[in-house]
């Protein structure tokens, strides 16, 4: 009989690609989503879909009893809210109510995979160093806080077994984040903000999903950062779109002030009208940050992972699909 795993926020960008692997991987999918969540695109998947409520620990436990998972990947989470309350509730409010709900239900879970964010580290603030996995965390926005508060309600439950992977910024195919910067070069405008220097780090979300497969039969109890291993300066991503558009950009740099005014405004906007921003204070100082390079040593030793797209591969791979797809 085929292994059983559940797959949180299933509807979304990496959901999607993690369904991918796990069938590819020959397990039974369970995909969990809201009533509202947008399914269409997992259609053709051979897959079951439940609706657990993550507020609930009793109707956790009995979705947990019925479908008696051998895995799950917790993957459902806010990357914008409206503040560190509601980040708090669903990034780590969630991990903890799901890690009690599989510990009282008594299933023998093989393994609980968090997909946190490097945004739970924070960046250092030299562009000499690597962040570690020994790096002590110092996230700089409510975001980063969350899911670091998530990773240590996981850890008050050290009789399941459970791994913390800490992707840095994914791209790929259905990004619609990273997809911005990506419509904004084609369009010929390439935005900057400030001029300092900075190392960023990218991962591909096959890779990633990947690297979140195969922590599924890793050991317990560990935390990996994860990245394709590279750093790249502030104009390699832009470099690598315009390569494979052909095409020639207006480059500019916008004064930090400025955006953070911007980001101000935005911010006031939304709040009034009761929705998170997508653009805030925290963002550009996440955006700014001088170094985001992140070792990857611990995910090869432990889980053999040897990413396959570095930043000219994966950007390749992501126009085709932007561009099939008319995104772009
Ligand atoms: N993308 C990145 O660069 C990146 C980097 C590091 C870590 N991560 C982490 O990876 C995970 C997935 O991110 P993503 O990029 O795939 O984001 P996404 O496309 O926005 O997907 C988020 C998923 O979480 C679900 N979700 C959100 N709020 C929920 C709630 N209150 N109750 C139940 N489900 C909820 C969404 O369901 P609906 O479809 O119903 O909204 C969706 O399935 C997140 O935990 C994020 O923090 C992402």
């Amino acid at each position: 009989m085929k292994e059983r795993v559940l797959i949180t926020g299933a509807s979304g960008f990496i959901g999607y690609h993690l369904i991918e692997e796990a069938l590819q991987q020959n397990l039974d999918v369970y995909a969990a989503m809201r009533k509202t969540s947008k399914v269409d695109h997992l259609r053709h998947f051979n897959i079951k879909y439940t609706c657990p409520d993550f507020t609930d620990p009793n109707s956790l436990k009995q979705e947990l009893r019925e479908n008696k998972y051998d895995y799950i990947i917790h993957a459902a989470g806010v990357t914008t809210a409206r503040s560190q309350k509601e980040y708090n509730q669903i990034n780590a409010g969630y991990t903890r109510n799901l890690a009690s709900a599989v510990l009282e239900s008594g299933i023998k879970l093989k393994k609980l995979v968090l997909i946190s964010s490097l945004a739970a580290v924070g960046p250092l603030n030299s562009l000499t160093g690597i962040i570690t996995e020994q790096t002590a965390p110092h996230p700089i926005s409510a975001y980063g806080n969350s899911k670091l508060m998530a990773e240590q309600n996981l850890k008050e439950f050290p009789s399941l077994n459970y791994s913390i992977l800490r992707p840095t910024g994914v791209y790929g195919p259905r990004d619609r984040d990273i997809f911005i910067f990506f419509k904004q070069v084609a369009r010929g405008i390439e935005p900057y903000i400030g001029k300092v220097e900075q190392k960023f780090s990218f991962l591909y979300v096959t890779d990633l999903a990947k690297a979140t497969i195969r922590a599924l039969f890793g050991v317990n109890h560990k935390t990996y950062n994860l990245s394709d291993g590279n750093f790249y300066n502030r104009y390699e991503l832009a470099a690598n779109i315009k390569e494979v558009l052909n095409l020639t950009t207006i480059k500019f740099h916008l004064p930090v002030n400025f955006v953070k005014l911007i980001a101000k405004v935005s911010e006031k906007y939304s709040s009034l009208s009761d929705k998170a921003a997508v653009l805030n204070i925290e963002k550009v100082d996440e955006l700014m940050a001088v170094n985001w390079w992140c070792s990857i040593e611990n995910a090869k030793a432990d889980l053999g992972f040897y990413p396959e797209y570095n930043l000219k591969a994966g950007v390749a791979e992501t126009i085709k699909w932007y561009k099939a797809n008319k995104w772009l």
